[in-house]
């Protein structure tokens, strides 16, 4: 198989480092030419400076998009016009619409297309799925997100709703195995052009709920979640991956092997084009997390609950 990257920033040079490991990288592409240059001398692969150069003179059967939101949809585009399964980074498009599209065209193309929401990948993540889905303790009643980071200057096309809150929108669904019916958010600015502190209440049936908070001004890194469950709290931390369940009885520490979610992603999108495993993150999810972002935004804006109606 061969992939191309396109994006080598600060995050799609991760991609970079493992699609050379795993021996599938062929070509980098990043309109910083001394950027597209760096890696491919770095990893001895083919280097351009736009997806048009790429398109013309590469064969692949694979592209990772690693490059600002606001440019997701146009480059995903061209590429699944060409037939190329497509992995695009969080979140999928800006607008919930450019998303459908693409659906739609990778649906008629017939090309795989899935999303980078790495939680999901997360071994703590995995563990907290598991129990919630045995019901080990109980029922899954609440979620309750923080996400908390100095602001990252380089991005500049998005708030942290789009940029940040879209990780815990997408695994509340994930964990609860459900879309929520309302959105309810506060959300405002204080140096970003875009909001930087953002709460979004995400209503599920029978009363569940998932709280996600969300700010960059926090000046050190905070992720971590609490799955309150009818017979006990799981607490997780999404850095560590460590886990901590509280129930009437005693706390248990379960030891969780550390892993690289990027790795795993990155294999299971590689997988899924091999027909080796099934796509974990589906794109009609990761359209239904742009929904819940632009319900947000509005709900923030508007300062009323938005009802939804996620297929
Ligand atoms: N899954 C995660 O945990 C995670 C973490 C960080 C970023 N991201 C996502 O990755 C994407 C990139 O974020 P980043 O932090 O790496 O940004 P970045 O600004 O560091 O890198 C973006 C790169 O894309 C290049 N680029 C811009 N337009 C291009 C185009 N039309 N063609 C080719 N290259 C182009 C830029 O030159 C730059 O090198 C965003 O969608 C972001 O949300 C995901």
């Amino acid at each position: 198989m061969k992939v191309a990257q396109i994006g080598t920033g600060g995050w799609g040079k991760n991609h970079t480092r493992i699609l050379s490991q795993l021996g599938v990288l062929s070509a980098v592409c990043d309109a910083n030419k001394e950027r597209s240059k760096e890696y491919a001398e770095k990893y001895s692969v083919s280097s351009y400076d736009s997806v048009d150069a790429l398109l013309d003179s590469e064969k692949f059967d694979a592209a990772f998009i690693c490059t600002p939101t606001s440019t997701h949809s146009q480059i995903a585009t061209q590429l699944i016009q060409k037939k190329k399964n497509v992995f695009i980074e969080k979140p999928l498009t800006y607008h919930s619409e450019e998303g459908e599209d693409l659906l739609e065209l990778a649906k008629k193309n017939n090309v795989l297309m899935t999303c980078g929401y790495i939680e999901r990948f997360n071994p703590a993540v995995g563990l907290v799925k598991d129990y919630v889905k045995s019901k080990k303790y109980g029922e899954l009643v609440m979620l309750e997100f923080h996400r908390e980071n100095r602001m990252p200057l380089h991005i500049k096309d998005v708030g942290i709703i789009y940029d940040t809150s879209v990780h815990d929108i997408d695994t509340a669904m994930w964990l609860f195995d459900d879309t929520p019916q309302v959105v309810f958010a506060r959300a405002g600015s204080i140096k970003h052009k875009y909001e930087d502190f953002a709460t979004i209440m995400l209503g599920f049936k029978d009363n569940k709920v998932a709280i996600i908070s969300s700010n960059w001004i926090t000046p050190t890194r905070v992720r971590n979640f609490n799955a309150v469950c009818t017979e006990g709290i799981i607490s997780a931390d999404f850095i560590s991956q460590g886990i901590r369940i509280e129930t009437d009885k005693d706390t248990e520490i379960p030891r969780n092997e550390k892993q690289e979610p990027l790795l795993l992603e990155i294999q299971n999108f590689l997988g899924a084009i091999e027909g080796k495993n099934e796509l974990r993150v589906k794109p009609e999810q990761a359209v239904n997390v742009t929904k819940i972002a632009e319900a947000s935004l509005l709900s923030s804006q508007k300062g009323t609950p938005i009802y939804l109606e996620l297929q």
